[in-house]
């Protein structure tokens, strides 16, 4: 770990607003180490041997000093995966920029990156402008863009290039959603070969669509209508074919590629393969993945399942993926931990879909609680503490292009900075305990060790032991560079 230590003089030369984390221990994906955070205005300016004692020294004085004995002090989640008002089967996702990020925000997420989406006949340029209209002057903490790909044509093409000089550098293509997201393999080649030039990372929604949208006919008229059937119908087959036919078309054409919600043991053994012959293809998984199944969730009596309705779907307990997540998280294959944070209330969003599985919106919620959830797979022994902030935080940044900015606890990078309670817990599954705009919990029932204490985003204390202290508009645009994260 570069510790960036710096002496006392130097510290008395810092000349801005200041803060001081004291006494806590600096979490990195290289290290841990006990070092104080000096902090100038938005920036980080040292981390500090505690031994120097900057305190007893009468000519430095600091705005702010935040105790952090016995704490570990991260850098603040990066989540590249959320969906606020997601347009989504005749509905919108409840969280608005506003909610979502302030959600954020709570469960030390001090950066998102989000999805505009372009539709078929939709100019790329105008869906971008659109999304910035939502977020500008909305968000808690920092934000960036994907550009969803729903229509790829000539015209879209070469927006793909005037997006990447705008810092949207990543497009999400969808095999799945036919009619609605979906490319077919000769758009998807068309896209990637865009990337492979201009240096953009390609994301894909791996499950083959046309197959599901028949499969789920069949059980729709057996009357097989419930949310378990949900799952039934998006069979784990057709995400490893999907995940199979995605490499191949971005080894034929030389693009990166970028796996998104990977919930099948067999789709990692296909990324985890072709990244064993050298291939540039990573993954991205999700906690409800890990944590969360077809039998406990999707199946729950009535129509209660709607709430774990997302795609890729939820998968059978029985079939051992959620272990080969976690050991996949710990070889490296799985990149980056997620949320696809998308929520939809049940009442009146989820409920569109009772009697015909195929009307429940798809997605959930979890902004707030992926640093939490993650931390527990620390405590329960599925990750070590340095890779727990490598795949919430570091990877992220460095795979959309916001390293060292962000990801970082670091001199020059943003103070995007979390003091972690380790000895504290979270009561994640009430309603009453989370701050999204979503009337159910996706984590009903658990309760998880350790807690977010103290959230800073660019210097700002936003939240500080349960207390909001950000405001709407606080969080700016990120322009992201190209992705910083080849094997
Ligand atoms: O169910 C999901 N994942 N909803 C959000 C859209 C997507 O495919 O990521
Ligand atoms: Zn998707
Ligand atoms: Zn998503």
């Amino acid at each position: 770990m570069n510790m960036g230590m710096v002496t006392l003089a130097a510290i008395r030369s810092v000349p801005m607003a200041t803060t001081y984390i004291r006494g806590g221990t600096v979490v990195s994906p290289t290290g841990c180490q006990d070092l104080d955070v000096l902090i100038d205005g938005e920036r980080i300016a040292a981390l500090v041997d505690p031994e120097l004692a900057p305190f007893d020294d009468p000519d430095r004085t600091f705005d702010h000093v935040l105790e952090a004995k016995g704490k570990y002090v991260i850098p603040g989640g990066v989540d590249a995966h959320t969906h606020m008002e997601m347009p989504f089967g005749g509905t919108v996702a409840s969280d608005t920029f506003e909610t979502g990020t302030r959600a954020a925000a709570f469960g030390g997420t001090t950066t998102i990156i989000d999805f505009a989406i372009q539709r078929q006949g939709e100019r790329v340029q105008d869906t971008l402008a659109a999304w910035h209209a939502k977020a500008r002057g909305n968000c808690a903490v920092d934000y960036g863009f994907h550009q969803i790909l729903g229509g790829v044509d000539t015209d879209a093409l070469k927006a793909m290039d005037e997006l990447v000089a705008e810092g949207v550098t990543s497009f999400k293509l969808f095999m799945a959603y036919p009619g609605v997201y979906y490319s077919d393999d000769g758009q998807i080649l068309r896209a990637m070969q865009q990337c492979a030039g201009n240096g953009a990372l390609t994301m894909m929604h791996a499950e083959n669509g046309i197959a599901i949208d028949q499969l789920v006919a069949q059980h729709i008229e057996r009357g097989e209508t419930s949310p378990y059937y949900h799952g039934v119908s998006r069979p784990w087959e057709l995400e490893e074919e999907a995940t199979h036919r995605a490499i191949m078309l971005a080894k034929i054409t030389g693009a990166p590629l970028y796996v998104v919600h990977v919930s099948a043991k067999q789709a990692m053994e296909q990324i985890a393969g072709a990244r064993g012959s050298g291939a540039n293809v990573f993954a991205e998984t999700c906690p409800q993945y890990l944590y969360l199944s077809l039998e406990e969730q999707l199946a729950a009596p009535g129509f209660e399942g709607a709430k774990w309705v997302c795609s890729t779907p939820l998968r059978s307990h029985e079939e051992g993926h959620q272990e080969e997540l976690w050991r996949y998280i710990r070889t490296g294959d799985v990149a980056t931990v997620s949320t696809d944070h998308c929520p939809f209330c049940f009442k009146g969003q989820k409920e569109m879909g009772l009697g015909d599985f195929s009307k429940i919106p798809n997605g959930m919620s979890g902004v707030e609680h992926r640093i939490d959830l993650m931390y527990q797979g620390v405590v329960n022994g599925k990750l070590s503490l340095q890779r727990w902030v490598d795949v919430c935080a570091t990877t992220p940044a460095r795979m959309f292009g916001l390293y060292p900015r962000k990801g970082i606890v670091s001199p020059g990078a943003d103070a995007d900075v979390v003091i972690y309670d380790p000895d504290g817990r979270t009561s994640i599954g009430f309603e009453k305990n989370h701050h999204s705009n979503v009337d159910h919990s996706t984590w009903e029932g658990f309760e998880v060790e350790g807690c977010v204490q103290t959230v800073l985003s660019r210097g700002t204390i936003v939240v500080d032991r349960g207390r909001y202290l950000g405001r709407k508009g606080h969080g700016v645009f990120l322009k992201r560079g190209l992705s910083q994260y080849l094997i």
